[in-house]
């Protein structure tokens, strides 16, 4: 008998920034994701705009646009995104071999400025409306289950630029009215429902540099604080549209580890735990900021405009489950003698007890075991994973066929530890599993970082037929699915 429940959600995830292409399209406005070029694990990807003088320029995604530019998509560029995979267009013949494969649900995410080009519109673009209720329509054609991620790294271009972002607190205000749209317009063909991705992810030169300064620190935990009041409030008007929406929050789930056994390590780790995994949950799961916070913000001078509103918000707008991305774990010391790795978000100390991937992540299915049970004990709320696998390099035979057995290889070992904690406890409701068709890399932007069941023909210049085909891992998923778990072989 498979330990897993009889209703459990197998499937896979996409965003729509990664996937949907078709960026100017039916009245779509821009997002920051159109503005960023390509890049690899040794290049970063560039954000591009044009200076007061007129110049051509490139920058960090994490810097800001200086005074008298503009963001701009400039003609000697490439931007990956514009093209995604066009699922767009393509949607039917996607979702036709999801089907095949047997998912029970699908996660997505709508992107804000298809609905809402710059943001700030009182009425949303219908042409965008209508796009996605095809997609649910025919999801549910199939009987999978749309997962809605409701924001997905893509605020539109013009709140960005015109506005301030996520650092004015009037952003909330936007993001509200368009989530309310969502639930109102998709009304009994949506049930499940995050509020923001990885929203512990927003600001990594924060949370993830140990030598960020205490403005960008201001300037995080202001940030965050605006996502956590917006998604608590998203929650209590999804629950007030609709009582049976089932509504997440959505952590980047890295499980840390202490290097050593030296108390400095242990202590370092628990640190590391609160300010990137808990900080975040606690709020959104016990709606409020834990004890540590308070700690945080003293420690690097941080200021917060939170109101007596916030906190009654923050209380009300806990979430329904708890979801999370998961692929890897990372290591802390106070050591400096150690190994390190390098890769985009991974970039630490290494782990002797684990292998990484060509792009310096590890694989470490006991930490995902470990994740669920930690989590679930301190919450007591169903948890979904919506996030996990392997980005590799893929080789696309003579005849046309894809063996990747380590894609399988690491499925099946985190299949098992899901199965492992479900035995101990935890209440797992589903598992989405990252780019089951291939997607622009969020981190990178190449298409060679592959994640798919489902290969897609396009490089990292934009030159490819954009044709899917099956790999080996699309007929053992559908094997996996068929058998709720227990035919992983
Ligand atoms: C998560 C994001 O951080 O990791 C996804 O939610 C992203 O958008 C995924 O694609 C994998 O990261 P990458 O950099 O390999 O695309």
């Amino acid at each position: 008998m498979s330990v897993f429940p009889k209703d459990f959600l197998w499937g896979g995830a996409t965003a729509a920034n990664q996937v949907e292409g078709a960026w100017n399209e039916d009245g779509r406005g821009p997002a920051l994701t159109d503005v960023t070029t390509g890049g690899s694990v040794k290049e970063r990807r560039k954000v591009t705009y044009i200076d007061k003088d007129g110049n051509h320029c490139r920058m960090s995604k994490f810097d800001k646009l200086p005074e008298g530019a503009h963001y701009a998509v400039l003609p000697e560029c490439y931007y990956p995104n514009h093209i995604g995979v066009d699922q767009y267009h393509r949607y039917k013949e996607d979702i036709a071999l999801f089907a095949e494969m047997g998912f029970k649900t699908y996660r997505m995410s709508i992107s804000w400025s298809r609905l809402f080009p710059n943001g700030t519109e009182d009425e949303p673009n219908r042409k965008g409306v209508e796009h996605y209720r095809k997609v649910f329509e025919e999801l549910r054609k199939y009987n999978i289950e749309p997962l809605v991620t409701i924001w997905h790294f893509d605020t539109p271009l013009y709140l960005e630029e015109h506005c301030g972002g996520w650092a004015n607190r009037k952003t909330i205000d936007y993001y509200l009215h368009f989530a309310e749209t969502c639930f109102r317009e998709y009304k009994g063909l949506v049930h499940y429902w995050l509020t923001f991705n990885e929203i512990n992810n927003t600001m990594p030169d924060s949370f993830f540099n140990p030598n960020a300064t205490d403005e960008t620190y201001q300037e995080a935990c202001t940030i965050l604080h605006y996502q956590l009041v917006a998604s608590a409030k998203a929650v209590q008007i999804g629950h007030a549209i609709d009582r049976t929406n089932m509504i997440g929050n959505m952590i980047c789930g890295i499980c840390y580890y202490s290097l050593t056994c030296d108390p400095q390590d242990i202590l370092l780790n628990e640190h590391q735990w609160q300010k990137k995994i808990y900080y975040c949950g606690d709020v959104q799961c016990k709606g409020e900021y834990g004890t540590y916070a308070k700690k945080l913000w003293e420690d690097h001078h941080v200021t917060l405009d939170i109101t007596e509103d916030d906190l009654v918000d923050l209380k009300k707008g806990t979430v329904d489950m708890y979801t999370f991305s998961y692929y890897m774990s990372q290591s802390v010391t106070t050591h400096t003698d150690v190994e390190r790795t390098a890769g985009n978000m991974s970039a630490g100390v290494k782990n002797p007890y684990l292998t990484y991937s060509d792009w310096g992540w590890s694989t470490d299915p006991d930490g995902l075991q470990y994740y669920l049970e930690k989590i679930y004990d301190r919450y007591r709320k169903p948890m979904i994973i919506v996030e996990n696998g392997l980005g590799a390099y893929d080789t696309v035979e003579a005849d046309g066929s894809i063996h990747d057995p380590y894609r399988i290889d690491y499925y099946r070992a985190h299949i098992k530890a899901m199965a492992r904690a479900i035995e101990a406890g935890v209440d797992l409701r589903g598992y989405t599993t990252w780019g089951c068709i291939d997607v622009v890399s969020a981190g990178t932007g190449e298409m060679r970082k592959r994640y798919g069941f489902i290969y897609v023909d396009m490089d990292d210049a934009g030159q490819g037929t954009l044709n899917r085909s099956r790999k080996d891992s699309f007929y053992w998923y559908k094997k996996v699915i068929a058998s709720n778990g227990e035919d992983l072989d």
